[in-house]
């Protein structure tokens, strides 16, 4: 049997054990998968004692994501671009670290909601860590245009910067126009309107004039339940049409399985399962 969890702070809430755990029974893959919670200052020490018991591997949620990044002994081009790392894996004592929360979003959108990006016109809201991990692969889904708007709008130049600077994406951004622009007073039209900010969680209004909004618009929220109702109702109301971040959490479930195991779990299944489980 081989050993997975989360590492987390909070972690009590993660719907990654249960994910995981039906990954397995569907794929005959033997392993357990538990969640741990990680004191705020005491990450690394709880990674070592994780590794040293034998685990072949762990996801890492808020707020460790970046510090995981930054221990891992080498780390996938898509981690180095978000310099945050969702998913390690251990082998020969060193620790590989990926992140699947981008290519989670992009399968989300492209396989189970059916809209390819590639020649659309895409907003990415928010300068945080959760923007910065799904940047890369919205870029090489080869939109006409992504642009990135921040409440702090310094931050989402910087987050721009960091990406139109990165040699491995030069090819990409030949097709793609990447820009960051300030949220208050975008009028253009965007097929896609993707939330990454933590407004709805401060119970914040939208943080974007729904002007923004081409009628029929994508308009997707990272977060799932009770927190992601404000976006979508204020979607709905401008003709767009919500959906939230469940798909995008078993993607990424789904690529850190196929990092770890070299299989692909049926993932839109376990999607399925989960939304009725939680209907
Ligand atoms: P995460 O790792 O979840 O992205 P984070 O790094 O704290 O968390 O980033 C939170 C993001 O949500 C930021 O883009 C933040 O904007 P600022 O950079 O201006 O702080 C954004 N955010 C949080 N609350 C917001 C609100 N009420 N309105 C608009 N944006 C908000």
């Amino acid at each position: 049997m081989d050993h997975y969890c989360v590492l987390g702070n909070p972690v009590q809430h993660s719907k990654s054990p249960a994910i995981h755990a039906r990954f397995a029974e569907l794929t005959g893959q033997a392993m357990d998968y538990g969640r741990l919670l990680v004191p705020l200052d005491g990450f690394s020490g709880a990674l070592r004692h994780w590794m040293a018991g034998g685990a072949r591997g762990c996801n890492v949620t808020v707020p460790f994501k970046f510090e995981a990044f930054r221990l891992a002994d080498s780390a996938s081009e898509r981690a180095q671009l978000a310099q945050a790392a969702n998913t390690l894996k251990f082998a020969g004592g060193r620790v590989e670290a990926d992140n699947t929360d981008g290519i989670g979003l992009v399968n989300d959108i492209q396989v189970n909601a059916g809209i390819s990006l590639a020649g659309r016109d895409i907003l990415l809201l928010g300068a945080g860590g959760a923007a910065a991990g799904v940047l890369g692969p919205l870029l090489a889904a080869r939109p006409r245009r992504l642009v990135l708007a921040n409440r702090t709008h310094d931050k989402a130049v910087a987050l721009v910067a960091r990406h139109a600077g990165h040699p491995s994406l030069q090819h990409l951004l030949q097709k793609t126009e990447l820009l960051a622009q300030a949220p208050q007073g975008l009028r253009a039209d965007f097929d896609v309107i993707v939330n990454a900010t933590a407004s709805s969680l401060s119970g914040g209004e939208v943080p974007v004039d729904a002007r923004a909004l081409k009628p029929g618009a994508l308009a997707y929220d990272m977060m799932y339940g009770a927190a992601a109702q404000g976006f979508a109702g204020w979607a709905r109301a401008h003709g767009a049409v919500p959906r939230d971040g469940l798909g995008m959490l078993v993607e990424q479930a789904a690529e850190s399985f196929l990092f770890w195991r070299g299989v692909r779990p049926p993932s839109a299944q376990v999607l399925h399962e989960l939304r009725e489980a939680l209907a």
